[in-house]
Order: C-alpha cells, then sequence, then structure tokens
C-alpha cells in the first residue's frame, strides 16, 4: 500500500509540484498553454470531437487512407497471423519478415537501394542525425525544420548552424565559414509543416555537392502527397535520390503508423549498429506493417487521390487569398492563417469550432513569435461542399473577431 503522504498534495512553495504549477500559470497567461481534445470517431472529413459533428481540417491523414477497408483488412489479418506486438526490438527478436518486405517496397518505392524502419517520424529523425552526426561534425539546419530535427541535431554533439529559412545564400555564407569539420550535413524538412512551402531543394543539392556536404532530406508531409508518384518533393523537382538520406513517415498520408530512412547500404548497416532510436525500442508490430504495405499498393493503384488533393489545396488557397492572407506557391495541403499574437488564433480556432470547423491553432514553441496560426491541412476526402462550408466559416470567424488591428485576443 502507498504511503499516505505520497498521494497528499505538496504545499511546500519549493517543491517540484509547485514549480510545475507556476510554469503551467505562466503558459495560461502567455496564451501558450495547451490541452487535449477528444477525436471520437475515425479520421473523416466528418468527425465527432468532445461530443460535437464537425469537419476535420487539421488531420495528416492527407490520403484518407488511415480509415480505408483495405487497410483495414490487411492489419486485420497481420493481427490474426502475427499478433498485436512484435515483442523486441529489431536487434533481439522483433524483425519480422513483415519489416523487411516493407523495407525492400519502401526502397523500391523511393528509388534508393536501402531502407530502415522506425517507431516514428521524431524518432527516425533523431535516430538517424544523432547517430550519423558527432563531435567534430557539422549540421546546417533550416530555422523552421521540425522540432525531432531540432532534438536530433542538439542530441548528435555536433556544432549545429541555423540557416534562415529557405534562404540559400544565407547557408552557403555558413558553410564557407564552416571549415575543419569531419563531416558536414545540411537537413531540411522538405515540405515544412507549419507553412506549407517547399525547401529550395535544387539549389541545396547544388550547394550540397560544390561544398561536399551530405544532405538528408525530412519528406514527411510530403510522401504520398508531392511528385506525379507520391514519392515527395524530391521527385517534385526530378531529384528523387539526390539526398544522402531521405526520412518519411507512415503515419500521414500513408494512414498507418512508423517511419523510414532511405540511403545507402552501408548507411543502413550503421544505423543498425548506432541509432540508438532503433536499437533500444521495441519494433513496428504487425498490423501496421501490413496496412502500410497496403497503402502503397494503393498510392500506386490511384493516383486520384493525389491528383483530389491538389484540387482540395487548390480550392482552399483560393478562398483563403480571397480573404486577404497569403499562400505560398506552389500550393500545398498545408496552408496558415496567420494571426499574429497567440490570443488571436486561439480565438479564431475557437471562432471556427463554433461554425463547426476544427482547424488547430499553433503558437510557440512550435512557430515562432509574431506568427501564431490556425494551420488548416486537406484531404482527399473532403468534398467541395465542405471546403466552401470551411471558407464560409472562416470568413464569418474572421468577421467575428473585427478588423485585424482590433481583433481582441479572447480568452
Ligand atoms: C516535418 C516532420 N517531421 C517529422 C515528424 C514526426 O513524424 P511522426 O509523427 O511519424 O513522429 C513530423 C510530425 O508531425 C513532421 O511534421
Amino acid at each position: 500500500m502507498r504511503a499516505q503522504t505520497e498521494t497528499q498534495p505538496n504545499n511546500n512553495a519549493d517543491s517540484p509540484y509547485s514549480l510545475i504549477e507556476d510554469r503551467l500559470d505562466s503558459l495560461r497567461a502567455e496564451h501558450r498553454y495547451r490541452f487535449l481534445r477528444r477525436v471520437e470517431t475515425a479520421q473523416e472529413a466528418r468527425i465527432m470531437l468532445d461530443g460535437e459533428p464537425v469537419l476535420l481540417f487539421c488531420s495528416n491523414n492527407y490520403l484518407g487512407l488511415a480509415n480505408h477497408p483495405d487497410l483495414k483488412a490487411a492489419a486485420r489479418e497481420a493481427v490474426d497471423r502475427f499478433g498485436c506486438g512484435s515483442g523486441a526490438s529489431r536487434l533481439i527478436s522483433g524483425n519480422m519478415h513483415l519489416h523487411e518486405e516493407l523495407e525492400e517496397r519502401l526502397a523500391r518505392f523511393k528509388q534508393y537501394p536501402a531502407c530502415i524502419l522506425f517507431g516514428s517520424g521524431y524518432a527516425a529523425n533523431v535516430g538517424v542525425l544523432s547517430s550519423l552526426m558527432e563531435r567534430g561534425d557539422i549540421i546546417f539546419s533550416d530555422s523552421l525544420n521540425h522540432a525531432s530535427i531540432i532534438d536530433g541535431c542538439r542530441l548528435s554533439r555536433a556544432d549545429v548552424k541555423i540557416y534562415r529559412h529557405r534562404d540559400t545564400e544565407h547557408l552557403e555564407s555558413l558553410i564557407r565559414d564552416a571549415s575543419g569539420y569531419r563531416k558536414r550535413l545540411i537537413v531540411t524538412d522538405t515540405l515544412f509543416s507549419m507553412d506549407g512551402d517547399l525547401a529550395p531543394l535544387p539549389d541545396l543539392v547544388g550547394l550540397a555537392r560544390r561544398h561536399d556536404c551530405m544532405l538528408m532530406l525530412d519528406e514527411a508531409h510530403a510522401v504520398g502527397v508531392m511528385g506525379s508518384n507520391g514519392r515527395g518533393v524530391a521527385e517534385h523537382y526530378s531529384l528523387d535520390d539526390a539526398a544522402d538520406i531521405s526520412v518519411g513517415t507512415l503515419g500521414k498520408a500513408l494512414g498507418s503508423f512508423g517511419a523510414f530512412a532511405v540511403c545507402r547500404p552501408a548507411v543502413r548497416e550503421y544505423l543498425v549498429n548506432h541509432a540508438r532510436s532503433l536499437i533500444y525500442s521495441t519494433s513496428l508490430p504487425p498490423p501496421v506493417l501490413a496496412a502500410a504495405v497496403k497503402a502503397l499498393d494503393i498510392l500506386e493503384a490511384e493516383p486520384e487521390r493525389r491528383q483530389r488533393l491538389a484540387e482540395n489545396a487548390n480550392r482552399l488557397a483560393q478562398g483563403i487569398r480571397a480573404l486577404g492572407f497569403s499562400v505560398p506557391e506552389p500550393v500545398t495541403p498545408i496552408q496558415s492563417v496567420i494571426m499574429g499574437e497567440e490570443a488571436k488564433a486561439m480565438s479564431l480556432c475557437e471562432q471556427l469550432l463554433q461554425r463547426g470547423v476544427y482547424a488547430q491553432g499553433i503558437r510557440p514553441p512550435t512557430v515562432p513569435p509574431e506568427t501564431s496560426r490556425v494551420r488548416f491541412s486537406l484531404m482527399a476526402t473532403h468534398t467541395d461542399e465542405d471546403i466552401r462550408d470551411a471558407l464560409d466559416a472562416l470568413a464569418s470567424s474572421l468577421a467575428a473577431l473585427g478588423p485585424p488591428s482590433l481583433r481582441r485576443a479572447r480568452e
């Protein structure tokens, strides 16, 4: 039985719990307090959210595969044959033929000689960067790269230089100043997760080649979405295998869970021996592996899903621009309405919810200060009417908040 004192509140002002409470109070005061909303249905265009029906505009289920009957059937069959869990890490008893089959499929799909799976995109970025790069090396990272890249850079103990977002001149000046390092690596999101813009890949590839740097891409939001075969932004620019390492996730457009890195066979071997998020973590379970293989089948067989997603993205972008906000070119399924202050972004999010539209407010530290926003993501399963309804709700929500200069923060 637990000692009574363990469960009683600690009123000591210096206790760890009072420090935690203080930090939570500050987050509330800064309008940065986060909380969880509950989705009570599958990831479809129309969902139940905290008991209310809403249109979903913040899921990464870009192609509508997460609830696809064929993925569910594949997952069910894998559970029946191989069970729910893989039981161990890849290096112990958790390497099943399903892992190897999916890796072969992904390598072929991405046109790389080798592939290695990770438990998530977060684990992939952290694992690759922290093992491949070390003290004595240098990493050049875009200022708006995903948190998992930032954390991987920190864990690597390499020197890290941050270049201004998409600014290849700034990057080149940093590279020129960085001599005497053993390995140099440029890392970038390809489709930036918060702004929906693309990395300047042709320039980055040229820079990497000219200056003998390795290039690592994070195609998390681009796999299944960009390129004529859905291989990502590298395919969009006809630079398919130009990067040394390319990370993708299975949990977004591919409707399953987990992630992968494609690379040279020697890099795969190196990661199997050094990437701690791979070595010290239970491998992906059978149902998600089988669902991902099925997702790749559907991706190849049904390009019309990607086409429909692109049409939806164009339709939403047109409406957002008509309301006076900018959407970068080329248009992608991630589009942000930038409000500036945290409270304004959250007020817009709440106004949209009151009108039956769920697009999440995003604040620092996820985005830089003064760029808090409501981020919309599109799915191939949105109808024209869904997008019209979302735009109507956006227009009336913005009107309810008043003209930009007068929009008062509401709690
Ligand atoms: C650019 C980027 N990379 C990596 C990740 C992490 O992927 P996962 O959700 O598979 O951990 C995300 C997740 O949102 C992302 O946006």
